[in-house]
């Protein structure tokens, strides 16, 4: 018989089969009345259960989400509990940028002569979903298209590295050119005002290496692809903290990488250029000074200024000068490390949780699912074994639905949680320019928060968080069922 009155609402549980099942059962066996909401999933253990189980039960419908599994020490295979914590910790402070209440999805630890103990949790967290009522639907919400202007303040002043050693760097890279398979660069693309990936194998092709705040594809997505050879990579801060998180996860040899770098002073946003320059049939020229771009196109001349018009990832950057590298050209630039809320995020902040739902809903509507994201991200490594694409299992279906859109967007989010260096190439990538890197950003602000700053692709010998555990998490404390 419900203890609570009124109408059920769904709610999916995870219950690990060794204690919390256990721990259901004795209830039952004992009568101890419990609300008849939950719809109980028995998995192995809690380390089974992926954060992606819960965002797609939410984004089907469920009211709530409720993870339980064996007390910490006590995890039939040991750890899985412990590496369960952090990601479900994880997950609790990313759905609110999704636009979902994260008091709909708790997670605790019952053992299987705990039947008092499951009653009251089961009790609580019903009654909690139920003052919350039913779960908005992303089917239902108003789509909202409009992207807030972005406040665009900066770390430090942005420019256009005019006087980077661009001579010096050629002459590093022909000098170790012998030694390498291929050096991975920018040359100019169809015009002027574009570049495109430089593949090194001779002199000649060396001199065709162009810097400037054009270079925005990040060369580090191209490194796995190169695995056993001999290959030199030219970075700007952010491609080297990709080259190191690729060093950290073991997806590359150190043995096998030479590093060249040159301090960048920030990329443009060709989103908002190409905007700005609308259509046009060809570009007449184009010319730098140290604070921005002149481009004329089809006679039009069009100022970019490097402080209006960098890429979102640039405002907050705090290497500009990569943290790894065999060559080092030019002078490191100076950044004042301090707080700061990257602009697509900040925008998200300042939404309620039904805006964000309705601004994910109108952005997911223009999303072509051409997975242009996935591929330029340097740290999606998975490639022709993507989950999204697989039949077996298969985590969703081919529909050209909004939700199954986001539930794409959050697989990616996901995979990337602990591990994602910010280079925003996903969102450059974006053909419709939707701002996804918000979703990444917030997952590593709960990353920074919760393991004391850790910040991805700062340090080879690091762990990534999600990898480990500790047996007493600092910042993460067992929840009270009051
Ligand atoms: Fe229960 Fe691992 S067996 S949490």
């Amino acid at each position: 018989m419900p203890v609570l009155n009124g109408k059920e609402l769904r709610i999916v549980g995870f219950l690990c089969n060794w204690c919390s099942y256990g721990g259901a059962d004795t209830a039952g066996v004992a009568r101890a009345g419990q609300p008849t909401d939950l719809r109980i999933i028995r998995v192995p253990c809690s380390g089974r259960i992926d954060p992606l189980f819960i965002v797609k039960a939410l984004l089907n419908g469920a009211d709530g989400v409720l993870v339980s599994g064996c007390h910490p020490r006590d995890c039939h295979y040991s750890a899985g509990n412990y590496y369960a914590r952090r990601r479900l910790e994880v997950l609790k402070q990313f759905l609110p940028v999704l636009g979902i209440d994260d008091r709909r999805f708790e997670y605790t630890w019952v053992s299987a002569s705990e039947g008092q103990r499951w009653q009251h949790v089961v009790t609580t967290f019903t009654d909690r979903i139920h003052k919350l009522g039913p779960a908005p639907r992303l089917e239902d919400a108003e789509p909202l298209l409009k992207i807030a202007d972005m406040a665009l303040t900066s770390l430090r002043p942005l420019g256009t590295g005019q006087n980077a050693a661009l001579d010096d760097l050629k002459a590093a890279i022909k000098a170790k050119l012998p030694e390498l398979d291929c050096v991975i660069g920018w040359q100019q693309g169809y015009d002027a005002a574009h570049t495109v990936p430089l593949f090194m194998r001779t002199p000649e092709d060396v001199d065709k290496l162009v810097w400037g705040p054009f270079n925005v594809n990040n060369p580090a997505t191209y490194l796995p692809s190169f695995k056993g050879k001999k290959v030199g990579i030219v970075v700007k801060g952010c491609d080297s903290r990709s080259v190191v998180e690729l060093l950290q996860e073991n997806l590359i040899k150190r043995e096998d990488v030479t590093i060249f770098a040159m301090p960048c002073q920030g990329t443009l946003d060709m989103a908002r250029v190409n905007q700005e320059l609308g259509r046009y049939s060809a570009i007449d020229s184009v010319s730098y000074d140290e604070a921005g771009v002149t481009i004329v196109a089809d006679g039009k001349e069009h100022r970019f200024c490097m402080n209006d018009y960098a890429q979102g990832k640039c405002y907050g950057c705090t290497t500009p000068s990569a943290v790894l590298a065999d060559t080092r050209l030019g002078t490191p630039e100076a950044v004042q490390p301090g707080a700061y809320t990257p602009p697509e995020l900040a925008m998200l902040d300042a939404m309620t949780l039904e805006e964000r739902l309705s601004f994910w809903k109108g952005q997911m509507e223009r999303c072509l699912r051409c997975y242009a994201c996935r591929n330029a991200c340097p740290m999606c490594v998975c490639r022709d074994y993507c989950i999204a694409e697989s039949r077996e299992p298969q985590w969703m279906t081919q529909e050209a639905t909004a939700k199954e859109k986001l539930f794409f967007q959050t697989i990616h989010a996901m995979h990337l949680a602990g591990r994602c260096t910010g280079c925003g190439e996903c969102q450059r990538a974006c053909p419709v320019g939707i701002p996804i890197l918000a979703l990444r950003q917030q997952i590593a602000r709960a990353v920074a928060q919760l393991f004391d700053g850790y910040k991805p692709g700062l340090d080879p010998e690091a762990v990534p968080p999600l990898l480990g555990y500790e047996l007493e998490e600092k910042n993460i404390h067992e929840r009270e069922w009051k």
